[in-house]
């Protein structure tokens, strides 16, 4: 998620924009830009990498002004670089725009500006285009551009505005990304987030969608879809600067395990069509490629292997092709049965991971066709593979991954469908219905994230536990691995997970009075073999939590704790199973006083052997 800083006042828009972004440098960026009105024009400076190298190139004493706005770019089209980081121009510089999420019709928008206006792109940015709208629009009102401008787009958006026809305003506008506005003395501001006015505003608007806000250095006014003027009620602030980088949250893993619906909307958006079709941007994939494929190799590390698991389930069954899931540290060192009819899946939250960059490497020697699934736009990983498939959940902080695993699922789920249709091995029904279920997860999320009291309360039940078990069968076994991971990676608590129908072939020999198993049945052909492997422990002792479908039978008499989900399809069962772990592993090591955020041992990107 990029951020957003405006300021227009009797103040240094400079200094005070400069310093709002360097509030915003948590969420993780890798460039940044400022535009300023300066005698009579908008400058611009923009530079990759760390806001110092900003700061390096804006040392000019005159390079100050009333108004300005600046931008910290996390790229999700058109990798990191200078002429792609924001704010961006109209070609004459008169307008300037800074962005936040993702414009879904730039390609469109892009060949009409082009073809009817003649306009000559420089950035490879959705955002280009919305300054050169803007900038055609313009007749003599500021304000109506904008409007007309937006019309035009569809998407997810905040943008910030200024222009030197009008060096008395900014104009800002949020569709679905987050806006605030901020009321100062002398001054008023904008900004993606909170933390970006701390320092200056405690008195802040928070912006709805599909509003228009126009700042003078006196005045704000917040204007509806019909234009109206609307009156807002002030937020006056109390966070501390603290909190208010986790949106009030106590921790950067609970504010990302909140964002998943978002995360995986933003990750679904531009890839179904008006039809509900799959488009694959960034995957040139050929029909005859898919068809050349014998094998599917998925290789990761720790999380993003989790997902791997249950990409091995949706390519198997949509696809029909073969798939081996493998740890990178393992395939790069076992002289793995790769030619040029594998296709080597990377998956990589980071794309830094060196063992996974090292075993693509090795898979792309051995003549595999690679395409990566990365959060980072514009790294190694994505850099060395064919195709690249970004999952969209925007910058994750906390080291242990949640809305990366997620997105990472969707982007599996998508692949699979691609490849299944392209290659005609998928009925038109399966595909529909599957990315019906896929559209309607975001939604079943955000209930479903509403029983986190409910599982705080287990959460204090079982904080003190020794030890914990976790069991399923089939896509529920792969959600056990994530599940355990996450458990034993923030609370440190020792964690187990074993493939149900496993726990006779020896693990049962550890099932005492009152261990912990929890146990996954989501699946509804393997329900009543999990009902039989929960009496089996429950003999044996154990206190068993249950995750299941609401309205599944016979599992509340069992279980011991009852968490479920809501009903959906077993196949994407696993994006709503594996929050209430995260949720239950966050709220233990909470109890715990366990430093979630940056666990002992453990980094976010693990860039060495
Ligand atoms: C996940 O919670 C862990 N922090 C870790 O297992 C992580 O998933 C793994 O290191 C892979 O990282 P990557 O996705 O950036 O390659």
């Amino acid at each position: 998620m990029c951020g957003i800083v405006g300021y227009i006042g009797d103040g240094h828009a400079k200094d005070i924009i400069i310093e709002g972004l360097k509030k915003l440098e948590y969420r993780g960026y890798d460039s940044s830009g400022i535009a300023l009105y300066i005698d009579g024009k908008i400058q611009v400076r923009k530079q990759m990498g760390r806001i110092a190298n900003l700061e390096a190139v804006i040392t000019e004493k005159e390079f100050d002004s009333h108004l300005g706005i600046g931008h910290t770019r996390w790229a999700t089209h058109g990798a990191p670089s200078d002429v792609n980081a924001h704010p961006h121009g109209n070609g004459d510089e008169t307008v300037a725009v800074v962005h936040n999420g993702i414009i879904e019709n730039y390609v469109e928008l892009r060949e009409w500006l082009s073809r009817e206006h003649g306009v000559k792109f420089r950035s490879e940015t959705d955002t280009e285009v919305i300054a050169h709208l803007i900038g055609i629009y313009y007749d003599g009102d500021l304000v109506d551009a904008v409007y007309r401008a937006v019309e035009k787009m569809k998407g997810a958006y905040a943008i910030g505005v200024v222009s030197s026809h009008e060096p008395d305003k900014i104009v800002a506008v949020r569709k679905d990304s987050p806006l605030v506005a901020g009321l100062g003395e002398g001054c008023n501001f904008i900004a993606s987030d909170i933390p970006a006015l701390l320092r200056h505003v405690r008195k802040i608007y928070l912006i709805e969608n599909n509003e228009v806000v126009v700042l003078t250095t006196g005045d704000i006014k917040i204007f509806n879809q019909d234009r109206k003027e609307v009156h807002r009620e002030v937020f006056h602030v109390t966070w501390d600067a603290a909190s208010a980088e986790k949106d009030g949250f106590d921790h950067f893993m609970l504010k990302e395990i909140h964002e998943q619906p978002k995360a995986i909307e933003e990750t679904l958006s531009r890839r179904l069509d008006a039809d509900g079709l799959v488009k694959l941007d960034g995957i040139r994939m050929t029909k005859e490629d898919i068809e050349s494929f014998q094998k599917v190799y998925i290789v990761a590390c720790g999380t993003a292997y989790h997902a791997g698991l249950i990409g091995k389930h949706a390519i198997e069954k949509l696809a029909k092709i073969p798939v081996e899931v493998d740890v990178a540290s393992e395939f790069r060192y076992r002289d793995p049965f790769v030619d040029d009819k594998t296709l080597f899946i990377a998956i990589s939250q980071s794309g830094e991971t060196l063992d996974t960059l090292a075993a693509l490497r090795e898979a792309k020697r051995k003549g595999a066709r690679v395409l990566s699934v990365v959060n980072v736009v514009g790294s190694s990983v994505a850099r060395e593979s064919d195709d690249v498939f970004y999952t969209w959940a925007g910058p994750e902080i906390a080291v242990a991954s949640t809305k990366a695993y997620t997105t990472q699922l969707v982007c599996m789920y998508l692949i699979a469908l691609f490849m299944g249709r392209t290659k005609g091995s998928l009925d038109v029904e399966t595909y529909q219905s599957v990315i019906r279920e896929l559209s309607a997860i975001p939604e079943k999320l955000r209930g479903l994230l509403t029983k986190e009291e409910e599982i705080d309360a287990i959460a204090k039940d079982l904080y003190r536990c020794e030890s914990v078990f976790f069991i399923g069968r089939g896509p529920d076994a792969s959600v056990s691995f994530e599940g355990s991971l996450k458990l034993k990676e923030i609370s440190y608590i020792n964690s187990f997970a074993v493939a149900a129908g496993e726990l006779k072939h020896g693990t049962i020999a550890l099932i005492e009075q009152g261990t912990v198993v929890i146990a996954l049945a989501t699946q509804e052909r393997l329900f009543d073999k999990m009902l039989s492997n929960i009496q089996e422990v429950k003999a044996r002792g154990a206190r068993v939590l249950g995750i299941a479908k609401e309205g599944n039978v016979g599992m509340e008499q069992q279980a011991d704790w009852m968490i479920t989900i809501p009903d959906c399809h077993d196949d994407v069962a696993p994006l709503m199973s594996v929050v209430p772990l995260q949720l239950l592993a966050y709220h233990i090591a909470k109890l715990r006083g366990c430093d979630i955020d940056k666990p002992k041992n453990l980094a976010k990107s693990v860039t060495v052997e």
